[in-house]
């Protein structure tokens, strides 16, 4: 059966061509005003004004009037940490106190902490938190989201944490990609080692992850003090040979070299980039790898965000994403991740709704599926509650101005 969606006040990314965008058609978001849209079998495949004797007349069905809603498609976010076993805001206190994110993590707390946790838990324990919070996440909303490992540093507890994001997977309505971390600390037993831990990585986990199809890509924290730019290609290249495309942490806390390692791998994202020199961007400017920011990390841990403006005018490919985890920015709500990015990185609200939607989609690689309103894609649909302009929404920071989402044509 049909469903017709009419008296849209504002029908937000609507394009006929997938393509990734970058410099200034980032800020070109087309827009049809006073639309209707027309969904079956949870795709759309239909849209246009509402004065233009729509095609609704065929569509005998399931009517759904919008009543001035303004429709977007949902959120894409391509870079998140979305199980973990305890949150822990017993560091946040301590960074308050005057801890670096360092200095926490060299007293093992960090990755390490949650690490230990996620030892301690159940694959059931961690399926039912993270299933809890991909739902939250879901109204407020993420239609398709990339997933992490790497709280787990030990063989059992990676690929533990791997068989629970293939279960959220199957158990999902959004589509979900999973990406194997991990190379994402060195546990303390390995930490004079490194050696030690790659082969581990290489020998004992990649085999098993390819054998049960446990991921989609392969992430290394590239990172003084965690991965050098050789450890990161090594791993990433031992990935490769398994069909595991690189997406990697790079230049959050130094100069590691990373964007440019991600650049030489091919990754499909560099992720972070708080710490850029005019090398790493006339790296990433020269390639297709995107750079995904992760603004709500960045306001977290109180650092330098990353250059937008500089990226978009030398002609880099930006995503943003919310790195949802328990350590950078214990929040997933993309709404803010976008607020944010037009406050604190100068993003135009129209470039950073395409960073959130279509170029998040190609930095998970469902853009044929999701990311804008497209015929033929997933009918993942945002209904704002009524709003004045579409700069009301990054404007109005910190308000749920959602009044629905729809995921495969069905509201959630
Ligand atoms: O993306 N930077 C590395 N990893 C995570 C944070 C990990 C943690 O502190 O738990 C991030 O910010
Ligand atoms: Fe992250």
């Amino acid at each position: 059966m049909k469903t017709v969606i009419t008296n849209i006040h504002k029908l937000v990314n609507v394009r006929t061509e997938t393509k990734l965008l970058r410099a200034n058609d980032l800020k070109e978001l087309p827009i049809i005003e006073n639309a209707y849209v027309i969904i079956g079998d949870g795709i759309i495949l239909d849209y246009g004004e509402m004065n233009s004797t729509i095609n609704i007349q065929h569509a005998t069905s399931n009517i759904i009037d919008a009543n001035g809603a303004t429709i977007l498609p949902c959120w894409c976010d391509s870079h998140t940490h979305l199980v973990f076993a305890a949150t822990r805001e017993d560091e946040f206190v301590d960074k308050i106190n005057g801890l670096s994110y360092a200095e926490i993590a060299a007293k093992g707390g960090g990755i390490l902490n949650s690490a230990k946790k996620v030892n301690d838990a159940t694959e059931d324990e961690l399926f039912d938190s993270a299933w809890k919070r991909l739902n939250e996440l879901m109204h407020l909303g993420t239609g398709a989201i990339e997933i992490k490992s790497g709280y787990g540093l030990t063989v059992e507890s990676e690929l533990k944490m791997l068989r629970v994001i293939k279960r959220l997977k199957g158990k999902s309505p959004i589509i979900i990609k999973s990406t194997f971390l991990g190379a994402h600390a060195f546990p303390q037993e390995y930490k004079t080692d490194h050696q030690a831990y790659i082969q581990l990585i290489i020998e004992k986990m990649l085999p098993v992850i390819a054998k049960e199809k446990l991921a989609d890509y392969i992430d290394v924290f590239c990172e003084d003090g965690f991965f050098s730019a050789q450890e990161t290609e090594m791993i990433c290249n031992a990935g490769k040979l398994y069909g595991l495309k690189p997406k990697i942490h790079a230049n959050q806390l130094n100069l590691s070299h990373g964007v440019q390692t991600g650049v030489k791998l091919g990754a499909l994202s560099v992720d972070h980039l708080e710490t850029m020199d005019d090398d790493a961007i006339l790296s990433l400017s020269s390639s297709n790898t995107i750079g995904t920011l992760l603004p709500t990390a960045a306001y977290f841990l109180r650092m330098n965000y990353p250059p937008a403006r500089k990226l978009i005018e030398n002609n880099c490919t930006i995503a943003i994403a919310s790195d949802y985890n328990p350590g950078s920015s214990p929040s997933g709500n993309m709404n803010t991740v976008v607020s944010m990015s037009c406050i604190q990185m100068k993003m135009l609200p129209e470039e950073a709704i395409n960073a959130a939607t279509i170029n998040g989609a190609f930095a998970m690689e469902v853009e044929e599926e999701c990311g804008s309103i497209t015929v033929g894609k997933k009918a993942n649909l945002i209904f704002t509650k009524p709003i004045p302009s579409l700069a009301y929404l990054p404007y109005s920071f910190g308000n749920n101005l959602i009044d629905k989402v729809m995921i495969d044509g069905e509201f959630i």
